[in-house]
């Protein structure tokens, strides 16, 4: 077997930056890929020697000849493509952010056809966004293969990810593994209301006051394990189009809380319990634990401390910008 060459997309977000981690700890080569050339996220959560190690080319998903030669020309093996713009810049900009989630997706796909001897497998992001308003789900856990009706554009554009993959596999045999991400949380993770979860750690890290704009309950996904999720599922090589959930930790959000005074005795954090999210928590991996096995999963306890701890470094050496905790 020749040896793994992957390619990142949108590796300056927070899941590409602990995408990187993870690969350059695991001694991979990676050629590391995005619009934005802000290295601040990839940056905080790697070492100055790990970043520079790290080979990066700026590429715009929405260029078809260039993403093409990007996989093609690199002796690229494995995808992980993660580029995309959120929920409130689709909305902002439909046009754009089609180019980018729908056909940035059909070039990482078309690439990938183009060079069918050489790329193993891809993985790449969906999102729980592709499902319909929450009292949809009575029957729980949500399973993979529940009925879509996405009320976002941003979720309607990761639908036609997921029946592009099916398409792609079908038509040219083009497997692909797309996952969808619920909260994701750790550091790095500072835009969306989704976010706050992470952002409450940070507050509790800078004594700050912050309030989670939701209650109820929520499932959370540490950004180190989404990570590792989506390499391990490039890796898996798989014959099929599969879309997969992800579950990791259901919690309460009230608990939450009271896990991180256990953390930091007197932290200010607090959270709306008149607001909760769109979707029940309950949440079946089945599907993706099948294919891969056990998933890497860090205790909510762990990942505090681990998150605790980074923030107060970045916060001691003042890479972090507080600003984020105000959105
Ligand atoms: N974080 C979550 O909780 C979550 C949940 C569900 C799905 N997802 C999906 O996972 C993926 C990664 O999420 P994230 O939290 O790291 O997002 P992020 O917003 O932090 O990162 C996305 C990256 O894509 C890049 N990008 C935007 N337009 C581009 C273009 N034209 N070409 C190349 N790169 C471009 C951005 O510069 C950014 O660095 C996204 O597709 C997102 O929709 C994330």
């Amino acid at each position: 077997m020749s040896e793994e060459r992957f390619l990142v997309t949108g590796s300056m977000g927070c899941i590409g930056a602990w995408v990187l981690r993870n690969l350059v700890r695991d001694g991979i080569e990676v050629l590391a890929t995005d619009l934005s050339t802000d290295p601040t996220r990839p940056s905080q959560v790697m070492t100055p020697a790990e970043l520079r190690s790290i080979r990066f080319e700026q590429l715009d998903v929405t260029d078809p000849d260039t993403v093409r030669s990007a996989v093609v020309e690199n002796g690229i093996t494995h995808v992980v493509h993660l580029a995309g713009l959120q929920v409130p810049f689709c909305k902002a900009n439909p046009t754009l952010g089609a180019q980018v989630n729908v056909v940035g997706t059909v070039n990482i796909f078309e690439a990938v056809r183009a060079a069918p001897e050489q790329v193993r497998g891809m993985s790449y992001a969906s999102s729980l966004a592709v499902l319909g308003p929450g009292e949809m789900y009575a029957d729980l856990p949500i399973r993979d293969d529940v009925r879509l009706a996405p009320t976002t554009l941003y979720g309607a554009y990761k639908q036609a990810n997921e029946r592009t993959a099916k398409v792609f596999w079908e038509d040219w045999g083009v497997g692909s593994i797309g996952l969808r991400p619920y909260v994701v949380y750790g550091v790095g993770r500072d835009q969306g209301m989704t976010a706050d979860t992470a952002k409450a750690i940070l507050a509790a890290a800078a004594e700050r006051t912050y309030e989670i704009r939701f209650g109820g309950e929520v499932t959370l996904q540490y950004a180190d394990d989404v990570a590792k999720m989506f390499i391990e599922s490039a890796r898996a090589e798989h014959e099929g189009a599969a879309v997969c959930n992800l579950r990791n930790t259901v919690i309460a959000v009230n608990d939450f809380v009271s896990k991180l005074a256990q953390h930091v005795p007197h932290h200010q954090v607090t959270y709306d319990s008149e607001s909760s999210l769109a979707w029940p928590a309950d949440i079946d991996d089945s599907g993706l634990r099948s294919i891969l096995g056990t998933l890497p999963h860090t205790s909510l306890d762990d990942a505090m401390v681990e998150a605790l701890a980074m923030y107060r470094d970045l916060l001691r050496t003042g890479n972090i910008d507080l600003a984020q905790l105000e959105t």
